[in-house]
């Protein structure tokens, strides 16, 4: 501190000495978020992978989103715990903004965007990290990256069904099996129906949805007395839960009839199911009915079936979320899949793969005055596409032996000048042990 601008100079007003006293950091990420090490970008980048071709062999195409929206993008009046976890604040130009907890706002906001420029159905999915001060649990934090496919403009069951289809795609690949996750599948159609017997306005449906998700969270008590400050009378709450609690399609027809929309999209969503071929993996459900105010039709999450996890994914039907930002509807659907609930399971099941750091060659210098040669050899093969770890300084060949080890170096490339003379270079294969010396022409 003794050489800082302005010190001690007589009559001048100073500063206040800066000291170069340290101030310890707090080495911990964020309470709730992730640092990724290369171990675990390694394991991230595995699963996006799978994630993207996936979605590229049903083909979608990629899409993202800026991380930072309008905050009146997520804003919806029904309640929803998503509401309450933003990540909001007013920006250095007085704009309210916040992180994304979710992609689908986003993606209505760029569809109505595109407006006509775009011909639809569109096939779109993303990969983004979301933001959401959750309580953590296992498998829940405060920021997550979600895989996103959704289907915009296809009215029919059929893209609910390419859609989960996309997603048992990927659990085989990973090799999660029917026994080991299914999907619970409902329709909000089927409250609709049941509001609709006890005229309960229209306008209280994305309420009625949010209250009845928190169904296994919190007391059912607490549920009928939130159900009942909307206005619903004991008989229509009572029906509405005795339905909720149905888990056979042909007792849901008994009780709703045949001739509505809900059991006829159940029906053909089960019958499509079958054609694709995961008939084993969902099952209904009426009491699944996801926590956003925006579903309107089919809705289906992924569970464990040891029940220790949180839901692994789940999605929905949309129709009308378009129009409640100023937009024409378009039918849509998607689902969002978290990035971490899948690693729990796939670390329970001993599904997670082993991937450690490879490169095919390590090259070294074995005089330092010869490191501009081994900087030369290193571009060539780089050029030729293959990976190389360049030795940096003068290192003992122990220590370059250990260091091949670390990063499962596939060859050692020694520069040594006798060989260097002649046009060549030293090679050793460190699988066999085998050596030999090789022109430098001849090295790719
Ligand atoms: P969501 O049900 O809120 O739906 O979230 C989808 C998935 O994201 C969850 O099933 C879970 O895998 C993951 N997820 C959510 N919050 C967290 C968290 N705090 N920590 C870890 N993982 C989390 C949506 O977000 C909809 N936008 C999905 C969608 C797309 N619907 C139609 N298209």
């Amino acid at each position: 501190s003794g050489d800082n601008v302005g010190g001690g100079r007589s009559g001048a007003i100073s500063p206040p000495p800066i000291e170069d006293s340290v101030q310890k950091i707090d080495v911990n990420p964020p309470r709730g978020t992730r640092d990724f090490p290369p171990e675990d970008m390694r394991l991230r980048n595995w699963l996006f992978n799978h994630f993207r071709e996936v979605s590229r062999s049903f083909g979608f195409e990629e899409v993202d989103f800026p991380v930072l929206e309008s905050e009146a993008l997520f804003i919806r009046k029904a309640g929803e715990e998503i509401r309450d976890q933003l990540y909001c604040f007013e920006d250095r130009g007085n704009r309210r903004v916040a992180l994304r907890p979710e992609l689908t706002p986003s993606l209505a906001r760029l569809v109505i965007q595109k407006g006509k420029s775009v011909s639809l159905p569109l096939k779109w999915f993303a990969v983004g990290q979301c933001w959401r001060y959750e309580r953590m649990t296992r498998g829940r934090r405060r920021e997550h990256y979600q895989w996103n496919m959704d289907i915009i403009g296809v009215p029919e069951v059929m893209a609910e069904a390419e859609l989960i289809s996309s997603i048992v795609t990927f659990f085989k690949r990973v090799g999660i099996t029917a026994s080991d996750v299914g999907f619970k599948v409902s329709s909000r159609k089927v409250l609709q129906e049941v509001l609709r017997c006890y005229s309960i306005p229209e306008n209280l449906f994305g309420k009625v949805c949010v209250i009845i998700d928190k169904m296994e969270k919190i007391p059912i008590d607490e549920i009928t007395k939130e159900l009942k400050s909307l206005g619903m009378s004991e008989e229509a709450i009572k029906d509405l839960l005795q339905v909720l609690s149905i888990k056979s399609l042909t007792k849901l027809e008994e009780i709703l009839g045949a001739a509505g929309e809900a059991v006829a999209d159940l029906k053909q969503l089960f019958s499509l199911a079958e054609k694709f071929g995961y008939s084993e993996w969902i099952q209904f459900d009426a009491s699944v009915v996801r926590g956003l105010a925006y579903y309107t039709g089919i809705v289906f999450e992924g569970f464990d079936r040891e029940g220790k996890l949180r839901a692994i994914c789940g999605g929905g039907r949309y129709d009308h979320l378009l129009s409640t930002f100023g937009g024409d509807d378009v039918p849509a659907c998607g689902f969002g899949f978290g990035d971490a609930v899948i690693i729990e399971l796939l670390k329970e099941k001993g599904l997670l793969p082993e991937l450690s750091l490879q490169v095919e060659n390590i090259v070294c210098a074995l005089d330092h005055y010869l490191q501009g040669a081994a900087a030369a050899v290193a571009t060539r093969l780089r050029e030729k596409g293959q990976s190389v770890d360049l030795v940096l300084e003068s290192k003992p060949l122990k220590w370059v032996f250990k260091r091949a080890a670390r990063t499962n170096a596939q060859r050692l490339i020694l520069v040594g000048n006798s060989e260097w003379q002649r046009g060549m270079v030293s090679v050793k294969i460190l699988s066999s042990g085998e050596q030999y010396e090789i022109k430098l022409d001849e090295l790719e």
